[in-house]
């Protein structure tokens, strides 16, 4: 017995049994609630067989309307938990917590892949946009990291910032298949642009995707609307190979749902919200 136990201990120390280990740990992905499920959602398409830990914030979202200083400690709280959950990488599924602290979060922990998702500007500018509105939150649209990319660009486009915090809120109580409160609030941001001949919208913070069928509604025929998931999730891939720990095994990975809400009387269950989106989105 004594001599089995101590072969399993070699073998575990034995490189490509350690390489094997760390593939086949978790990638954890958090947003303030239910707006990364569209990042993870498109994370499982190119990466089906790696598992994933989806963190979902609710108890504290929306992180949009919040201070700095709170959006950092907040997301530095939920990397942690990720971290002590063993996984090898993070994704930040969330716009506004990217832009404010997907820096500290590299400085803090050096051994784990660390991916953030920003507004994809660039996406805009590359299809010919001149005119790109911004759909995002107030916090993403006041960060430097956002407005050093909008200075960078702004010689080859206007852009246009559109706060759409009632849009996460929407999303958070579980009114996306209701189609005349998400129809009616969108109608609100674009009344007055009718005029302005946006031809590109950025959807800058992962809640929004879920809205992508209503806004062409709202927009002129070959207006782009765009955003960075994809860019994400290639991202994460190419980090993954080159570091030689991307999951090979054959099966399809898990999805564990974890989310921070304490539930009150009449609220809807956030843990069953996420899992539902997931599914009516895939
Ligand atoms: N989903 C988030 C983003 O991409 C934030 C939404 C919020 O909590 O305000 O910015």
């Amino acid at each position: 017995m004594l001599k089995y136990i101590r072969n399993m201990l070699n073998r575990r120390w034995d490189s490509k049994l350690f390489v094997y280990y760390i593939m086949e740990r978790s990638i954890g992905v958090f947003d303030s609630g239910m707006g990364g499920i569209s990042t993870l959602i498109e994370l499982k398409k190119m990466l089906p067989n790696e598992n994933f830990i989806y963190y979902g914030d609710s108890e504290n979202a929306p992180y949009g309307t919040k201070t700095s200083e709170e959006i950092l400690e907040l997301s530095m709280s939920v990397a942690e938990k990720l971290v002590h959950r063993n996984v090898k990488a993070i994704v930040v599924a969330c716009n506004t917590a990217t832009s404010i602290a997907v820096k500290s979060l590299r400085e803090k922990y050096k051994d784990i892949i660390i991916i953030g998702v920003e507004p994809a500007l660039k996406l805009g500018i590359d299809a010919g946009a001149k005119n790109i509105m911004v759909m995002a939150t107030n916090a993403t649209l006041r960060e430097k990291k956002f407005n050093k990319l909008a200075d960078e660009y702004a010689k080859s486009c206007n852009v246009i910032k559109m706060p759409c915090p009632e849009l996460v809120q929407i999303a958070e109580n579980g009114f996306l298949e209701n189609k005349d409160i998400c129809k009616e609030q969108i109608y609100k941001y674009f009344k007055s642009y009718r005029e302005s001949n946006i031809d590109a919208i950025v959807l800058g913070c992962t809640h929004f995707l879920f809205y992508k069928n209503y806004i062409k509604e709202f927009v002129k025929d070959g207006c782009f609307i765009v955003d960075g998931n994809l860019g994400t999730a290639k991202h994460l891939k190419n980090q993954l190979l080159r570091r030689n720990i991307l999951n090979t095994t054959s099966s399809i990975g898990e999805i564990e749902f974890i989310n921070s809400q304490i539930k009150k009387t009449g609220e809807i269950d956030k843990l069953e919200l996420s899992k539902k989106i997931y599914k009516m989105f895939y």
